[in-house]
């Protein structure tokens, strides 16, 4: 059954080949002060950079440039954005770049004009948005996160060792995003493959959670099949667009909220991959990789149904007079299967996590009800030795 939700998504996006063209007319809407925020210089190096500024010359704008927003952005370079923007009167944040430039973009959006410490408002006490908020448009070129359509936003504080997401509410999704499956091939393969991951992870994290017959369960193993399928191309032909376009479409509805729907939703490898991250400054898809086999293995009893159904829908495990448990297995197997074709990392080991690290990352870690087993610290602990 059904509970009661609301569903609005407020995101308007252009995908495509010719997406870019519609960033004229999205631009009209805002006032003459854009602050255009990317990352380490690979837009620069694959001519978009030269793209977005002849359009932002051409719709007369002033181009407030805010580059080096790192792969999971910091507390320090948040505070630098807010200045930036405070000082520019910032009509729109233009994010160009991976889920970290969005991200980032969106905790400037709602702290440049936060009364005290944004870092401790949003990401430690959780309080919603009561400031003015700068609208953000992105342009994505690294898939993954779903950034581009939801209100996520994860900084990372390395002086407390943690990080720590907010998901915001409609007010601050992105008013638009530009989805250009072309801007994506210049993707190293390891952040490719860790995209791949995290994408799956998006959507598992949502499908193992609940008992009910769920319309959203079925749109998940519809997006998980259209991934495996995808990802076992791209990995071959980084460049084949029908491969990374049907990715790039499946990522933004894996976390667009719409899966979510009536659902409790798990998210504790997401918990344990950012205290990795928080430890170790390590690829977001790949801090999840290198638990989920542990992971779920320690929860498959508790959710035992719903993992044998995981089996025979999404990795064709036929049934045939085996028990819930052995069906359920045969699918973890194949996951592991996929994961070992794609090319994720399967050990925190290759991370750099050492055992001495263990107990800071198990009271980083945020303990949620929404799964199939609420982990204690122990069993935390315990997932993180078998992930070594
Ligand atoms: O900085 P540049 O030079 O642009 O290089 C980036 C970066 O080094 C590079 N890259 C991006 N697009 C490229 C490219 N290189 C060549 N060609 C391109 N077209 O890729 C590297 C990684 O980029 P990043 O943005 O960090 O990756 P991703 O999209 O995976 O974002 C990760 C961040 O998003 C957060 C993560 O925690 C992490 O901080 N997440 C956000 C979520 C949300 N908003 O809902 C949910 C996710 O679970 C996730 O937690
Ligand atoms: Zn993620």
């Amino acid at each position: 059954m059904l509970g009661n939700f609301s569903y609005c998504n407020p995101t308007r996006l252009y995908f495509g080949e010719n997406a870019l063209d519609n960033l004229g007319v999205e631009l009209k809407k805002y006032g003459a002060n854009i602050l255009l925020a990317y990352g380490g210089g690979s837009i620069k190096a694959s001519g978009l950079y030269d793209e977005i500024i002849k359009i932002l010359n051409a719709n007369n704008k002033n181009i407030i440039e805010l580059p080096g927003v790192m792969a999971n952005p910091t507390t320090e370079k948040l505070y630098e954005g807010c200045k930036l923007a405070r000082e520019n009167n910032i009509a729109l944040i233009l994010a160009v770049g991976g889920g970290s430039v969005c991200d980032y973009s969106k905790a400037v959006s709602v702290s440049a004009y936060c009364e005290g410490d944004p870092w401790e408002k949003y990401f430690l006490k959780m309080e919603d948005v009561d400031n003015k908020i700068i609208p953000v448009g992105c342009v994505l070129t690294m898939v993954g996160t779903g950034s581009e359509m939801n209100g996520g936003s994860v900084i990372t504080n390395h002086e407390q060792k943690l990080k720590i997401g907010h998901v915001f509410g409609d007010n601050v999704f992105p008013k638009f995003s530009i989805l250009n499956p072309v801007y994506t091939f210049t993707v190293p393969q390891y952040q490719m493959v860790a995209g791949f991951f995290d994408i799956m992870s998006h959507i598992l994290e949502q499908y193992f959670s609940g008992e009910d017959d769920n319309t959203s369960d079925y749109i998940a193993e519809g997006l998980m099949k259209s991934l495996i399928h995808s990802s076992r191309i791209a990995v071959k032909e980084p460049k084949n667009y029908e491969a990374r376009s049907n990715i790039m479409w499946t990522a933004t509805w894996a976390l667009n909220t719409l899966i979510a729907k009536a659902k409790s939703t798990d998210w504790e490898v997401h918990m344990i991959g950012q205290a990795v991250g928080a430890y170790t400054n390590a690829t977001h898809g790949m801090t999840l990789s290198a638990v989920s086999l542990a992971y779920y293995k320690h929860i498959m009893k508790y959710g035992l149904k719903k993992f044998a159904r995981f089996a025979r829908n999404v990795w064709d495990v036929k049934a045939d007079n085996k028990s819930d448990e052995e069906i359920a297995l045969e699918g973890l197997k194949e996951f592991e299967k996929w994961m070992r074709d794609i090319g994720v990392v399967l050990s925190l080991k290759e991370l750099g996590v050492t055992p001495d690290m263990f107990d800071g990352i198990v009271s980083a870690t945020f303990l949620l009800e929404g799964g199939y087993k609420k982990l204690t610290p122990d069993e935390v602990k315990e997932i993180l030795k078998a992930s070594m």
